[in-house]
Parts: structure tokens; C-alpha cells; sequence
């Protein structure tokens, strides 16, 4: 027998989950191990939250919503975007999506056919590449570094060899933190509009940054597509629960789309999100726990010599360039891990050609845990 397997299911491993499965299987050995691999924020659904979600399951069937999620919940983002951005934004433009990885997969369906050309950063998020090549799309790489802050420019775009149909950008990105200034992001927008590209942004590290300002591209009648998501500044990552900001064009194919792909996003996670609108405080802290966390890897990381380390303008990263200690972060990582507790990802995961001489942290856990971290960090680079 020779049962088909298609082609497009052998995707590469996302090395951050197996780094995770590794850790998680030191764990269940009784080792202590602190998870600076994820990007996952330690604290959970917040507290002011919680209450009224319980309440909710006594209460409520909980059954299907509609495929682009519950009224209430499109209503606070709208909110969100006037009081945190000073945006107007239209509720029949907000898609509520099962995570922003759901909205990668509807916005790809919905923009563009086999075949087309996607511009990805490299360094960048692994699934963007993941997610298209199992779709039948081509993600082309942008190499970046240093010099143009780890984001595309229209310079790069420029050089492309051939014509490409959209692009990603993710300002502050993963796995390097870096933002595009105002500036050169509108200059990005301005020249992919000119040039038919449609521009997906994906802004899920909005409201996680350290004195740069970001820039969304959710707007009226925008041609440009908004990925966002309840994971990150919300702390919400296990509730798998985000949204897109669609342009008109693509309304109702996205709906058709979520309708036949999800039936609807979890009903018990979008009242959740409406609650959590209501603790923009304790959000708030959340972020000013990861401005503290940043320093102290920052200020250990130097003193023991780590190589450049990406300016980590927002989300919860440092991209540290290792070249001074090792060739090969994939075994860095792991010797690291086995020989200290400690988790962190190898830069392959997000740079295929780079990626051996970097290494990315993640600072979104507990301030207690990072320092523990950050000591047994030196003490393994005094050995
Ligand atoms: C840049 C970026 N986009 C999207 C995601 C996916 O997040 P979720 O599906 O939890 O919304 C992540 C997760 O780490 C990410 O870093």
C-alpha cells in the first residue's frame, strides 16, 4: 500500500515548541527548569477577569457565536483602538479569530492565491513561513540585521528579484523586539500600496513597549490587513483568541472562510477578552514587570560578554548574537539547558541562514525567575 501524504503538511518543526517539549520533559524528571523559550507571559487571564468568566459557565450553554465573534467584544476593541491609538476603526471591519495563528490562515486564504510571493523579515516569526508553504504560497526572505533595525525597508524591497504579492511586517517584532520607526513604516506602507503588495501587519506585541511609539495600519477603509491577538499584552495565550481588522475588500470572504474552517472563535474565551478590557491596570503592570526583567538580562547578558544584542524596543525578547561563544546555538542551547535549568531558543528557528550564531531569550516570565536565570547564566559562562 502507498497511502497518499501531501507535501504541503511537511512543514519544519516550530524548534520553540520542541525546546518547550524538551524542558517540559526535564520538568517531569524533577529538574527546575526556568522557561526563558516561549513567549509566553507567566501571569494568566487577569485577576477582575476571572470572576466573571465563572460566573458565566454557571450560567451560559456557551454555544456557537457568530463566525466573526460576539458583538460586545468587536464594540471594546473599537474602544481600544480611539483610547490606546486615537483610531477610528469600523466594528464590521473586526474579525474575532481563534488566536491570531486562526487569522494568519484566513487572511492568507483570503488575499492571495497558490503561488504568490510573500515577503517575510529573516529574522523573524518561523510560522509566518510555516503557514504559507502549507497553504501553497511562496515566503520570501528579507534578510535584515543591525543596520536597518531587523525590519524591512523600502531599499529592500527594491533589490527583490521579482514581483512579490504581500508582506508581513511585524513592528516590535519577534524574535528580535525591534519597532520601525513612524517614518520608514509609512514609507513601507506608501510604496507596497504603490506597488499592489498587500501589507499584513501583524501587531501583536501592541501595547508591549519600552518608549518607542508603534504604528498600526488599522484604519477606515484601509487596504491593509491587522492581525492582533489576546496572548500577549492581555496574557491571555491558552485562551487562543485574537483578531483581525479586515479591509472591505475581504469581509465577506473571511467570513465565508471562518464560518466553514471554525463555525465561530470559543465563546467562553471572548467574554473572557471583553472582562479583560475592563483591567487595563494590571495589564499595565504586566508591562512595567517586563521593562524591569529586560534590564536585568540586559545589564547580566553584558556583563558576561554576550555578543550585540538586537535593541529590544518592545515585546518581550532579546536576540543576542553568540558568535563569541559558539557556531552552533542549537547545541548551545541544549548544553545550556541540560547543564543549568535554563530553556532559551536557538536563532534557527527564526533565521534559517544566520540563525546558528544567535540565540533567542525570552524575558515574559516572573522577575524572581528571571534573575535566578540571569545567575545561572554567569555562573555557567564562568565554568
Ligand atoms: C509575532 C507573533 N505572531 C503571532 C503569534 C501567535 O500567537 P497566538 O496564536 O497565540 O495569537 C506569535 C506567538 O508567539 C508571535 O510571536
Amino acid at each position: 500500500m502507498a497511502l497518499k501524504v501531501s507535501a504541503r503538511g511537511r512543514v519544519p518543526p516550530f524548534i520553540v515548541m520542541d525546546v518547550m517539549k524538551a524542558a517540559s520533559e526535564l520538568e517531569a524528571l524533577g529538574r527546575d527548569v526556568i522557561h526563558l523559550e516561549v513567549g509566553q507571559p507567566s501571569t494568566g487571564l487577569p485577576f477582575k477577569a476571572v470572576e466573571p468568566v465563572k460566573r458565566l459557565i454557571g450560567e451560559s450553554a456557551l454555544g456557537y457565536t457568530v463566525a466573526n465573534g460576539i458583538d460586545e467584544l468587536r464594540d471594546r476593541i473599537v474602544g481600544h483602538y480611539r483610547t490606546a491609538q486615537g483610531v477610528q476603526v469600523e466594528p464590521e471591519s473586526v474579525f474575532i479569530t481563534t488566536g491570531s495563528s486562526a487569522g494568519f490562515q484566513l487572511a492568507f486564504l483570503a488575499a492571495f492565491d497558490a503561488g504568490d510571493r510573500i515577503a517575510v523579515a529573516s529574522p523573524g516569526y518561523p510560522a509566518y513561513r510555516h503557514i504559507l508553504s502549507s497553504l501553497g504560497l511562496e515566503p520570501v526572505l528579507l534578510q535584515v540585521g543591525p543596520e536597518e533595525r531587523f525590519q524591512p525597508t523600502v531599499e529592500i524591497l527594491e533589490e527583490l528579484d521579482g514581483k512579490i504579492d504581500g508582506i508581513i511586517i511585524a513592528s516590535p517584532s519577534n524574535p528580535t523586539g525591534t519597532i520601525l520607526p513612524k517614518p520608514e513604516f509609512e514609507r513601507v506602507i506608501e510604496y507596497c500600496r504603490s506597488n499592489d503588495i498587500r501589507v499584513i501587519s501583524d501587531e501583536i506585541y501592541h501595547g508591549i513597549s519600552y518608549g518607542m511609539d508603534v504604528t498600526t495600519v488599522a484604519g477606515v477603509s484601509r487596504p491593509e490587513i491587522v492581525i492582533n491577538s489576546f496572548s500577549k499584552y492581555f496574557s491571555m495565550t491558552g485562551w487562543r483568541i485574537g483578531w483581525l481588522v479586515v479591509p472591505p475588500d475581504l469581509r465577506r470572504s473571511i467570513e465565508c472562510l471562518a464560518q466553514n474552517h471554525y463555525i465561530s472563535p470559543p465563546t467562553i474565551s471572548q467574554w473572557a477578552a471583553v472582562y479583560a478590557f475592563d483591567c487595563i491596570d494590571e495589564l499595565q503592570a504586566n508591562v512595567a514587570r517586563y521593562k524591569t526583567n529586560r534590564e536585568i538580562l540586559l545589564q547580566s547578558l553584558t556583563d558576561i560578554g554576550f555578543g550585540r544584542i538586537a535593541p529590544s524596543d518592545g515585546a518581550f525578547y532579546l536576540y543576542s548574537d553568540i558568535s563569541s561563544q559558539t557556531n552552533d546555538s542549537v547545541s548551545y542551547c541544549s548544553e545550556l539547558l541540560d547543564q543549568t535549568g535554563v530553556a532559551m531558543t536557538p536563532g534557527v528557528d527564526f533565521d534559517p541562514v544566520n540563525g546558528r550564531r544567535s540565540v533567542r531569550i525570552s524575558f515574559a516570565g516572573s522577575t524572581e525567575n528571571i534573575e535566578e536565570a540571569a545567575r545561572r547564566i554567569t555562573q555557567s559562562q564562568q565554568r
